[in-house]
């Protein structure tokens, strides 16, 4: 293994231009978070005192993406609204003269230009990065799912986005889980990747893809993280794209067809931390640790959960 990847000339180095917008698929029906999400969209529950999804446009801001297409569907479109301006609210603020409340209030509105396209039949998630193509047109760009986040201090994107700029391929993240819990996610067959290194994990070269396999069929622990960036070909190859997997169109097939017809796939293993809010327990841990590590009140609510685990209250070790 060579140099790392995170060297902004690498994409000059190949003449390819790194990708400039992101798609945000956010028209799921959020069947593992029901009731909750009957009426409000799981990108819209809060994780402390913003919603899961100004935590993903951040990332994409993060990573020098200011484009952002949400593929929203029905009973969605409340998300737009919390990257748009509130002047009426602004102006109140302003009059209080709560700096700060201000300041947050227009934060959402200026991280990105955010577009918004609708998936009117849920087909799957394929399907709905289909709906992309008249927006992004024939260039690379990301996929990042409006469920899952990283930490901001360990950033993914930037070195996807160099890492496809560099290969042309299609570029994906992985995390490692336990052997037992293959079965819950997209796992991959990898092999060592010649000379890549990131700062933020190692690259390996995807040789292919399974979904949910048993623990003892699993060709590795290494999972699926919802961030991908591909090129603009992924549109033809949906097309051409049969349902699969539950009836529905998925990318993973889409990404297959491109790879057994020679398009380059490779992943970064992420080991920084990654945030799953798709369904109550991985939301609850994501709460908690932001909550912890927020600096206005991590100290305080640390010092609450502390005696809380410690309490007759939680079935603690008091009990
Ligand atoms: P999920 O597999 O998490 O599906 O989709 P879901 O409907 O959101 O949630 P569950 O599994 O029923 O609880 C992964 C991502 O793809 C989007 C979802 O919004 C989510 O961000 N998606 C999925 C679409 O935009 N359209 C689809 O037809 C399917």
């Amino acid at each position: 293994m060579s140099e790392h990847s995170a060297n902004p000339s690498a994409a000059a180095a190949t003449g390819r231009p790194r990708a400039v917008k992101a798609v945000i698929p956010a028209a799921g029906l959020a069947t593992r978070f029901l009731p909750a999400t009957k009426a409000v969209p799981k990108e819209l529950l809060p994780v402390v005192d913003r919603p899961v999804l100004q935590y993903i446009v951040e990332e994409a801001a993060q990573a020098g993406i200011s484009d952002v297409l949400l593929i929203t569907g029905r009973g969605k479109t409340s998300m737009v609204d919390h990257f748009d301006r509130r002047p009426d609210l602004e102006a109140r603020l302003e009059e209080k003269g709560d700096e700060k409340t201000l300041a947050a209030v227009r934060r959402p509105s200026e991280l990105a230009e955010i577009y918004t396209c609708r998936q009117p039949e849920q087909l799957g998630l394929g399907h709905a990065v289909g709906y992309a193509e008249s927006h992004v047109g024939d260039q690379p760009f990301a996929v990042l799912l409006g469920d899952e986040f990283v930490n901001l201090s360990e950033p993914l994107l930037p070195a996807m986005l160099e890492l496809q700029a560099r290969t042309g391929g299609v570029v994906l993240a992985f995390f490692e889980v336990d052997p037992a819990d293959t079965k819950r996610y997209g796992i991959a067959s990898v092999e060592p990747a010649e000379s890549e290194l990131t700062d933020i994990g190692e690259v390996v070269k995807v040789t292919g893809m399974v979904e949910k396999p048993k623990p003892e069929d699993a060709p590795s622990n290494l999972a699926v993280l919802g961030r991908y960036v591909l090129p603009g070909k992924i549109f033809d190859a949906i097309r051409r794209t049969q349902p699969g997997s539950g009836g529905e169109i998925q990318l993973t097939d889409a990404m297959e067809l491109l790879r057994t017809e020679g398009t380059p796939v490779h992943a970064i293993v992420y080991r920084g931390t990654r945030y799953d809010t798709g369904m109550p327990l991985g939301y609850l841990q994501t709460v908690v640790q932001i909550a912890a590590e927020r600096e206005d009140l991590g100290a305080e609510f640390r010092k609450w959960l502390a005696e809380f685990v410690n309490s007759d209250a939680s079935g603690g070790p008091n009990t």
